[in-house]
């Protein structure tokens, strides 16, 4: 059974990494794909050209979440391009960690503009048309460690967090009007990202999973497929840990 057959879906950040899982599940069930990148051009394009071979539209554009114009913008041309949109997944997002000490303020400032403002932005692009026809599911991809914080990432963690008060302010205020505003909060997912650590390092973090592996990016997606859905019609204001039960 395909969940999201005929659904227009934004994706932020989606040329690798979980936003690419999340944009090949969604089309997988049906959905059409508009996602963003900030500078893997060639890894955007092949994503473009596999999803659109799965029989849906899919179009990627290179665009800066942490910009406010630059988000309004995409999503004029999104709705330009695709007619409408049912389903925002915030998605992009960078580290920049280091102990407290040694944190610049542009380290700061970057991943909070990034991580959070982003979800500001893009929500903002949206809300008309959400409002417009009553309906519309956003997730915002915060992180265990917005949950219960990180030595050595008061500045990713901070923007997790942010997210997270966002996401249930946003469902609280939105909700009369059937849009649906959620979080997810993903443990260790093992992406490129996690591939270029030491092995011992990684094999102590699953040890330290009740589940014993880091996630997959389709544990997420799947997660993410699950809200974006009808599946989840009452569900609204929540986070969702995918985490292998880090967090209990
Ligand atoms: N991996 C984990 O273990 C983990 C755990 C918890 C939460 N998360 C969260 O999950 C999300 C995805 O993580 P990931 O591991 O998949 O990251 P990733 O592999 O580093 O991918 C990040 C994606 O975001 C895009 N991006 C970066 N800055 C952007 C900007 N300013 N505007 C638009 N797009 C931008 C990147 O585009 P380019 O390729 O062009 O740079 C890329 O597509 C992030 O929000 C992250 O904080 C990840």
């Amino acid at each position: 059974m395909k969940l999201l057959e005929g659904k227009v879906a934004i994706i932020t950040g989606a040329s690798r990494g979980i936003g690419r899982g999340i944009a090949e599940v969604f089309a997988k069930h049906g959905a059409n794909v508009a996602f963003t990148y900030s500078s893997s051009v060639a890894s955007a394009e092949a994503l473009e050209a596999e999803l659109n071979s799965l029989g849906i539209k899919a179009k990627g554009y290179q665009s800066n979440a942490a910009d406010f114009n630059e988000a309004q913008t995409f999503v004029d041309a999104v709705l330009a391009d695709f007619g409408t949109v049912d389903i925002l997944i915030n998605n992009a997002g960078i580290t920049k960690d280091n102990l407290l000490m040694r944190m610049s303020e542009a380290d700061f400032d970057q991943v909070i503009d990034v991580n959070l403002k982003s979800v500001f932005n893009m929500t903002k692009a949206i809300q008309r048309t959400f409002l417009k026809q009553r309906a519309g599911s956003i997730i915002n991809i915060s992180s265990v460690v917005g949950v219960s914080g990180n030595a050595g990432q008061t500045n990713y963690a901070a923007s997790k967090a942010g997210a997270i008060g966002f996401t249930k302010s946003v469902a609280l205020e939105l909700g009369s009007r059937n849009i649906r505003c959620n979080a997810i909060a993903p443990g260790f997912i093992e992406t490129e990202m996690t591939a270029k650590l030491p092995e011992d390092v990684v094999k102590g973090w699953r040890e330290g999973i009740p589940l014993k592996r880091g996630g997959t990016v389709e544990d997420v997606a799947n997660a993410c497929l699950f809200l974006a859905s009808d599946m989840s019609a009452y569900v609204t204001g929540q986070v969702l840990n995918v985490c292998g039960g880090m967090l209990t």
